[in-house]
């Protein structure tokens, strides 16, 4: 090697020929160096050569290196719309730093790809997120109000099959709570941070229900959205998918469930790939299915499939001390008058405890603050249903009582036989009175 200015045009073609971008500044942060790839990459040109880099590049990470003396790795750089890595260092010359260097490479087309993937990745992961808090569940078994032994045994069996992943399967009338079991069942269960999913079968149109269950693929159908829609049963993954009025699933949707719950895995309308799931499912009825599947209008296969756990709700008429447990429990803070809670108990509550906690909002919005709730704050239909029992458990006289008797045993005879003398007589044989005696009482109570 000869000159100094040999030596310098030698590195300079050195640097000049690198695949990576290549830029150097003095101690005073001035830039000394740029290569063309460095150009390339970051689209900075040798114009900036003499000034100061931070002037030109406000962001710049560089003078760090000065003040600190540390290398930087692999740091990620994003201007307008490119994106590099650059390694930083500083230059010491005899112990002392003297500038610093700043090495960049462009992101390479995988690199890209998997940054970018990496960015989905997080944001299924926050929809997911987004769809559990959204899917959360408001009740757990502490909400289930019951003084009733059969109810009790209930919750203990619902509690016990929580954590498992067997299906349940929730029969009993509309408003004894099959939700709210259906909720607690999944706040206990190993997916309670997942989304609990409810499906009422009967308001969903049997023709749209299969796509909701299963979602479609692009262009599936005409209509189908064009980026293909994910089906409750992949939303609801990891966690519960409560199938409400089960019943009334279509036979042709039974048989799509029944062969998801046997494979674990569902396939999208208009696709073939299959796609794993992992999903609980609780079902409930309040129809006899047995009947059903009598009448050909449920797969007895799927039943056995949904029935590995039974929980049986008794109506709120077959567990009546519920009635006021429940009441007094709603009713917190408010003195209710004797008569309505006799009158609560004795009504047969079709609606059950939808029906019953109905009537005990309404009388607590009806009835001023520290005022007694009584019959006149209950709903209109309900004063009448009372007024209905008040006449039922009238007391009368006792002669009235004898005389509605007497005529219902006067008309049952008469009626059943012919009006000539001789049939009259035989009448008043058999009731053990004279013929003058039956007359007289036809006169009374105005039969012929
Ligand atoms: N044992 C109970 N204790 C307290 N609230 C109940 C109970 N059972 C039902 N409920 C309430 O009654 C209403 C109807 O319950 P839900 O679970 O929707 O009934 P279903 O699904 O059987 O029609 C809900 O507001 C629920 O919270
Ligand atoms: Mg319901």
């Amino acid at each position: 090697m000869g000159t100094i200015e040999e030596t310098v045009e030698w590195w300079k073609a050195i640097v000049e020929s690198m695949n990576d971008g290549v830029l150097v500044i003095d101690r005073a942060g001035v830039v000394k160096i740029i290569n063309p790839e460095y150009t390339r990459i970051t689209g900075v040109t040798p114009d900036i050569i003499g000034k100061p880099l931070i002037s030109y590049r406000p962001g710049a990470k560089l003078p760090e290196t000065l003040a600190s003396g540390e290398s930087q790795v692999g740091v990620y750089r994003k201007t307008h719309d490119r994106e590099y890595v650059v390694d930083m260092a500083p230059i010491f010359v005899e112990g002392e730093i003297v500038g610093a260097v700043s090495v960049c490479k462009s992101l390479n087309e995988v690199q890209l790809l998997t940054r970018e993937l990496e960015k989905q990745r997080q944001k299924v992961k926050e929809l997911q997120e987004q769809i559990s808090a959204l899917h959360k569940v408001r009740y757990t078994f502490e909400d289930i109000i019951t003084n009733d032994a059969k109810m009790e045994e209930l919750i203990s069996v619902a509690k016990k099959t929580a954590a498992t992943d067997l299906p349940i399967l929730i029969k009993g009338e509309s408003g004894t709570g099959k939700e709210l079991f259906a909720q607690a069942v999944h706040h206990a269960s190993l997916g309670s941070g997942k989304p609990f999913i409810a499906v009422n079968c009967s308001a969903i149109p049997s023709e749209l229900i299969e796509n909701e269950l299963f979602g479609h693929s692009e262009g599936a159908f005409p209509g189908a959205s064009e980026k293909g829609k994910a089906g409750l049963f992949e939303m609801a993954d990891g966690g519960t998918l409560f199938l409400d009025e089960i019943s009334d699933l279509s036979i042709d949707v039974q048989a799509k469930l029944l062969r998801v719950l046997q494979e674990g895995a569902i396939r999208r309308i208009g696709e073939a790939v299959e796609r794993k799931v992992n999903v609980r499912i609780v079902a409930s009825t309040h129809r006899d299915l047995h009947q059903f599947i009598a009448k050909d209008l449920f797969r007895e296969d799927l039943l056995y499939r949904l029935n590995a756990v039974v929980l049986k709700i008794p109506p709120l008429r077959e567990r009546k001390a519920d009635i006021p447990f429940i009441a007094e429990s709603v009713l917190k803070g408010y003195e209710v008058d004797r008569e309505v809670m006799t009158f609560l108990t004795k009504y047969d509550w079709p609606g059950n405890i939808r029906e019953l906690r109905n009537v005990l909002d309404f009388a607590m919005c009806m009835a001023n603050e520290n005022e007694q709730i009584v019959i006149d704050h209950l709903p209109d239909i309900m004063q009448k249903q009372h007024r209905l029992y008040e006449e039922e458990t009238k007391v009368f006289p006792l002669y009235e009582a004898v005389e509605a008797a007497e005529r219902t045993v006067l008309e049952s005879a008469l009626q059943s036989s012919g009006t000539t003398v001789e049939e009259r007589q035989e009448i008043a044989n058999t009731l053990g009175i004279s013929l003058a005696t039956l007359y007289n009482k036809m006169k009374k109570y105005n039969i012929r």
